[in-house]
């Protein structure tokens, strides 16, 4: 008998079907019922067996988190919660699981604990349905673009230049560290490394990127990123995946039209074709919830998602943030950690925050901050201050979504790149693009795990990717 899915077995099967299921035992009552589950749906089969048919022994060997072939039919249910229920006929153990040393329990367990068994996690029901959310989101992203006519451009991992310009950057060498070739002055010879330069992992395929577009009009990169800041915040890793599309012939409107449409799209997406799952997410979000004061609650998780799509994001300047930052009761109050001392200022996480949950109450897209605080290749303004960036800010997340037009004059680019003391011979391909038919053109980077955090009503970024990366922490 070919194997079916437990989703299948649950939607489509009808009483008196035969089938044949593989999976996960979650509990096992009454030497009777069997809830097991394979990860298709965030819904379990029961299995009934009649103990008398069976070997003692072998029901023994039946425990939470053994793995078993389950053959029977199908039969209405009578309990409670399902509506249809598998007689088992023949069952078969695949893998046995000794319950006094598995660490996963059919108990409720700290999303800490679960964090240091990330290897099994993906057996709980709120990891199975982080995963399944979080594959729909990808799914949809390549479909999101692909309707419209974008390329999916694969941007290296390894790169010799730093896109943003932190310096927050992985080292790739081969070199032996206890062993390194030196220059005569003594910094080290690069020329012996693998590549013969300097490299490191990318923190944004954005360059690159950009060289696609000035090629093929519209592209988009969806992969792995890598940022060496040690921030411990439930908002960042070392390790992310990032979305950037690139477009030419786009100003800073196109891009913040097409960052919003994109964005309602995709939680559209994930409210059609998830719904157990995000129910699912939003009773434990709601659980959670209670233990905080009434002020701090966050709305119930679809309700939320519904509102994003149905309102429009506020769009205002950086400058018109500071004056009502400056003007805010926190502000006024000393409440925030890092006061608002006017124009330049950068803005933190609890700035952005007060914006989105407490003065617009919506989505902020804040646009044209000042030069200093933002990277070398956003487009400038005529007020010599200010670039053309956008930041899109979300409730409970801060920024989602940073991006920008791009400085198209070589030899404003290339001044920025002097004035901030960057190697211009790092940047001289990304350089000829504007010598060689420049264009308008614009793009963003979305987090993925930040997104993947908004849907879910998970509240750490350590939650929604299988196998986090942070300071101090790469096991599995
Ligand atoms: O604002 P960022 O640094 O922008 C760029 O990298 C541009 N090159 C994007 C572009 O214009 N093509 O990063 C973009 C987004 C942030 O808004 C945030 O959502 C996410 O990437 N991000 C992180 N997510 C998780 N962990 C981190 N350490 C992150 N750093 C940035
Ligand atoms: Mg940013």
């Amino acid at each position: 008998m070919k194997r079916i899915k437990i989703k299948e077995a649950l939607l489509q099967g009808k009483a008196g079907d035969e089938i044949l299921i593989k999976g996960w035992v979650r509990t096992f009552r009454s030497n009777r019922f069997i809830h097991i589950n394979d990860g298709s749906t965030i819904h379990n089969l029961q299995a009934v067996l009649d103990f008398e048919n069976f070997d003692e022994q072998e029901l023994k060997r039946i425990t939470t988190g053994a793995c078993l072939a389950l053959e029977g039919s199908l039969v209405e249910s009578m309990g409670k919660g399902q509506h249809i229920e598998m007689q088992v006929t023949k069952f078969e153990i695949l893998g046995e699981c000794d319950p006094n040393v598995y660490p996963l329990q059919p108990k409720k367990h700290s999303l800490e604990f679960l964090r240091s068994i990330a290897h099994l996690r993906p057996r709980t029901n709120t990891f199975g349905a982080v995963l399944r959310v979080r594959h729909a989101l990808a799914y949809a992203i390549h479909n999101y673009f692909n309707n419209k006519g974008f390329f999916y451009l694969h941007t290296p991992i390894i790169t010799g230049s730093d896109c943003e310009g932190a310096g927050e950057m992985f080292r790739v060498s081969t070199l032996d560290p206890r062993n390194l070739p030196k220059n005569e002055d003594g910094t080290i010879d690069y020329s012996k490394d693998f590549f013969g330069r300097e490299t490191n992992l990318t923190v944004s395929g954005q360059l690159e990127g950009e060289l696609g577009a000035m090629a093929i009009s519209e592209i988009y990169t969806f992969g792995p990123t890598f940022r060496a800041e040690n921030s411990n915040t439930p908002r960042h890793l070392a390790e992310f995946w990032m979305i950037e599309p690139e477009m030419a012939f786009c100003d800073l409107n196109d891009n913040m039209d097409l960052a919003e449409d994109f964005l309602k799209y995709l939680i559209q997406y994930a409210l059609n074709t998830c719904a157990d799952d995000l129910q699912f997410l939003s009773a434990r979000q709601q659980e959670e919830e209670k233990n905080k004061p009434q002020d701090q609650r966050s709305m119930e998780l679809l309700e939320k998602l519904k509102f994003i799509i149905d309102n429009r994001f506020a769009r205002i300047t950086y400058t018109e943030a500071i004056d009502i930052l400056e003007n805010s009761k926190p502000n006024k109050k000393g409440q925030f950690q890092f006061p608002i001392s006017g124009f330049g200022t950068d803005l933190q996480s609890e700035h952005e925050r007060y914006l989105v949950e407490k003065h617009f109450k919506c989505p902020v897209i804040l646009t044209d901050y000042p030069k200093e605080i933002k990277a070398f290749y956003m487009k400038q303004n005529p007020d010599g201050k200010t670039v053309r960036a956008m930041d899109i800010l979300f409730p409970g997340i801060g920024e989602i979504v940073g991006g920008s037009q791009r400085e198209e004059s070589y030899d404003k680019l290339l001044n920025r790149i002097h004035e901030l003391g960057l190697k211009e011979e790092d940047f001289w391909w990304y350089l000829d693009t504007r010598r060689f038919g420049s264009a308008e053109h614009s793009g963003f980077g979305l987090g993925f795990e930040r997104l993947v955090l908004f849907v879910t009503g998970m509240s750490n970024i350590r939650d929604v990717i299988p196998f986090p990366r942070t300071p101090k922490s790469a096991e599995f």
